[in-house]
């Protein structure tokens, strides 16, 4: 694995890659990798012919105030899980290096950055925007892959990809979980003991809420509650919100009906989590999100993996 820390050394890496005839796989990450993050590496060292990775705790996604200076980094430990992984390039730019001015141009992201994560993280989703935008210029053509953990994330970057037109394949994969539900998040190592303990009553929030709708309960505020009602039986945790939306646009429509994304936020102490889950609306599902843990699909890690 080469190690690039240039804007240069990725845009000729990548432009070589490709006149050799190869495909290009970007996994941009904010490093201290898990085995989620190791999941979206395999995936692209597996399809893809040139594998870059990439570390960069972004500023621009943190609004004042929140976990920038204690957000977990471990590059020592992030090169070796990379190696090990199959990552070709692994870029590690500076921040002076991803920024070497101040923007003067923004990407403005409008109604999808109004709801949910949006409304208790302003700025959030424009700077993830912005630091993606810039990642897929300098990589250039390529798959790149995101978690569904991070759902809002990943409705924002298809439609950054397909609105400026970058010639990006956007691949979402499955939410990587604890065998007791807790999704995969480099901030759960920030979590004390006993609110490890209380963390995955979001999960749990979610399934009440997937069966909710299921059983065709088709009143979003009704489902929101029977989320709300779960996590309230967790005193550690504090509940940001528990939404029913549409798969596409976020939107929380009317009346619920097929597809419908399940999503959360709550605080565990002092640090923050979110999830969410697929549901269709009155239907149970088959597959491994609606079985008991030891029916789910095992992940290499031994952990679980969700359905999509
Ligand atoms: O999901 C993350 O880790 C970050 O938001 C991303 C996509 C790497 C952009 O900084």
């Amino acid at each position: 694995m080469m190690v690039v820390d240039t804007v240069a050394g990725l845009m000729k890496a990548t432009e070589e890659a490709r006149s050799d005839g190869r495909r290009v796989g970007l996994v941009p990450t904010m490093g201290a990798l898990h085995p989620g993050h190791l999941s979206l590496l395999r995936r692209s060292v597996q399809d893809d012919d040139t594998v870059v990775a990439t570390v960069f705790v972004n500023p621009l996604q943190f609004a004042a105030g929140e976990d920038l200076a204690s957000y977990p980094r471990d590059l020592r430990r992030d090169l070796v899980l990379a190696d090990e992984a199959g990552v070709d390039y692994l870029f590690v730019p500076t921040c002076e290096e991803m920024y070497s001015q101040p923007p003067l141009i923004t990407i403005g992201v409008a109604a999808l950055s109004q709801r949910l994560e949006g409304c208790y993280r302003p700025g959030h989703f424009e700077g993830v925007a912005m630091v993606i935008a810039k990642l897929f210029a300098m990589v250039g053509r390529c798959r790149a892959y995101f978690g569904e953990k991070d759902y809002q994330q990943l409705c924002l970057v298809r439609r950054l990809a397909a609105d400026l037109s970058f010639p990006v394949e956007v691949v979402g994969c499955p939410t990587v979980r604890h065998p007791d539900g807790l999704a995969l998040s480099s901030r759960n190592v920030r979590l004390s003991p006993t609110e490890r303990v209380a963390a995955p009553v979001i999960h749990r929030a979610l399934v009440a809420g997937r069966h909710a709708v299921e059983a065709g309960r088709c009143d979003p505020a009704v489902v929101s509650q029977v989320m709300a009602d779960v996590m309230s039986g967790e005193p550690l945790a504090d509940l940001e919100y528990a939404e029913a939306a549409d798969p596409g646009d976020l939107r929380t429509p009317d009346r619920l009906a097929g597809e419908v994304r399940l999503l959360a936020a709550a605080r565990i102490g002092a640090v923050r989590l979110i999830d969410n889950l697929a549901a269709v609306f009155g239907q149970p599902r088959a597959d491994c999100e609606g079985r008991s843990h030891s029916q789910r699909r095992p992940h290499p890690e031994g952990q679980l993996c969700d359905g999509g």
